[in-house]
């Protein structure tokens, strides 16, 4: 199968220019000006941008979680991704108390297999460091896991402490993993909340003001050197606040192998929006929480200065009628998360591209190009060259994009952006060749989607 897309404007990390692109078996096999060749597809792209695939390295599809489970499966989400110009995943696979990594990474199989319609790898939550477990951490990197989740945060489920951290750093920095980090500190959190509780504050704000910048900033200086200690490379997710920001800027600043993410949520919504009528603020209630505004344009610099390499989106969806009504009387009990899957790429073009603060170039490099490289997938993945997989975005940035939870794809029953138009509109978005989104249908497959067994962490 040939197809051909022509006139459009290529846009990687690095280039920009207009050209035709030939695909065929799925893979970019010919760039070039006007081209005369034989396709069995053509695709008109005069006016629009050719980007690469979004990848979002931080999704939580079909995660017990809070006493439920996250409202999207592989199916919806990846689904929803897609429509969002995400064409790669890597989800958190969990290593549950009492098991072992391979039963965590058989089930995530189980749960993507026959229901990613996008290609999709994972990272693997330890949530013990027992000598067996990192014993099995070699064997995971064999079978493509070669980035481990380790949280800070909630004692009793996913915590480890310091020295089992510090185990995990010098095992990842022997078999070349990468130790991806939750750096907020869970058990002085747990006294602020016990404290607030017996106050009587109940409500969904009291989950942001139990979890103050500080202790991210804390835990994120605290990792930091841990792995400094060990040479292991680290990646601190979901960094919401300046406090962390400057624990990374310091860190990489001595050159070490220190990277963060950001998400959509830290640079567009804030603290104000927990304070939104009755229980709405339990929308917004996610680890790390939204932070007051004053961070978000610190985040937004640290993007554009890479203090932070990658946007992803910590997709962690609950419903508000079924799952985040669990915490009506007790914010403790607010299952954690928030959607986003969809929302990612628009957000940040809008937000980084057409208000002037990134350019475009920058804007596919910490969305695609850099979590390639940082996860093993590039150049497979996450640019467009010769030989790379043909996964693409055919926008439009003179459309324009409404959100709402009555036309968004993921399954979840609010939009934490509802009304917002960003700039910018997606029309087509092709997966290793085959267009799966054209406009507003979904021409995609459950199942089409393929495990990326990840090679090891190379500094980019
Ligand atoms: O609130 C969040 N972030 N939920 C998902 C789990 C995690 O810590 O990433
Ligand atoms: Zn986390
Ligand atoms: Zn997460």
């Amino acid at each position: 199968m040939k197809t051909l897309i022509r006139g459009g404007r290529i846009v990687t990390a690095t280039d920009d220019y207009h050209a035709d692109l030939l695909i065929e078996d799925g893979r970019i096999a010919l760039i070039g000006h006007s081209l005369t060749v034989e396709a069995d597809q053509v695709i008109d792209a005069q006016g629009l941008v050719v980007l690469p695939g979004g990848i979002d390295v931080h999704t939580h599809f079909d995660m017990p979680f809070g006493g439920t489970t996250s409202a999207d499966d592989f199916a919806s989400g990846t689904k929803a991704a897609a429509f969002g110009g995400t064409t790669t995943i890597i989800d958190f696979a969990i290593q549950s108390r009492g098991h072992s990594l391979q039963e965590g990474f058989e089930t995530w199989l189980a749960k993507a297999e026959g229901k990613a319609s996008i290609d999709y790898g994972f990272h693997m939550i330890v949530s013990e460091a027992r000598p067996e477990i990192l014993d099995e951490m070699q064997r995971m990197v064999d079978q493509g896991v070669t980035s481990f989740k380790m949280f800070t945060a909630y004692p009793g489920v996913f915590m480890v402490d310091d020295g089992g951290i510090f185990r995990a750093l010098q095992r990842a920095a022997d078999i070349g993993a990468m130790i991806a980090m939750h750096a907020e500190n869970g058990s002085v959190i747990d006294v602020l909340v016990e404290q607030a509780l017996a106050r009587g504050e109940v409500a969904p704000k009291y989950h942001a003001l139990t979890r103050p910048p500080q202790l991210e900033g804390e835990a994120t200086h605290r990792v930091i050197v841990l792995a400094e200690l060990t040479k292991a490379p680290l990646y601190i997710v979901h960094l919401s606040a300046a406090d962390a920001l400057d624990a990374v800027i310091a860190a990489r600043d001595r050159g070490l192998d220190v990277y963060a993410e950001t998400c959509p949520q830290y640079l567009f919504l804030s603290y104000d929006n927990y304070e939104e009528p009755g229980f709405d603020g339990a929308k917004y209630v996610m680890s790390p929480p939204l932070r007051p505004r004053e961070h978000q344009e610190r985040l937004w610099q640290g993007l554009k200065t890479d203090d932070l390499q990658v946007v992803a989106t910590d997709h962690c969806p609950f419903c508000m009628k079924d799952q985040k009504v669990l915490g009506r009387d007790n914010f403790a009990k607010i299952p954690n998360g928030a959607p986003g899957v969809e929302t990612r790429m628009s957000l940040i073009y809008d937000g980084g591209v057409a208000a002037g603060r990134l350019s475009l170039n920058r804007f596919v490099e910490i969305t695609a190009t850099m979590p390639a490289k940082l996860f093993g997938l590039f150049p497979q993945k996450g640019t467009i060259a010769v030989g790379s997989d043909a996964d693409l975005i055919l926008f439009d940035p003179s459309g324009e994009t409404r959100w709402s939870s009555v036309t968004h794809h993921m399954r979840v029953d609010y939009n934490p952006y509802e009304g917002r138009v960003t700039r910018g509109a997606i029309r087509q978005v092709l997966s290793r060749g085959e267009v799966i989104v054209d406009g507003t249908q979904f021409r995609g497959r459950e199942g089409r989607g393929q495990y990326l067994k990840r090679h090891s962490f190379v500094r980019p």
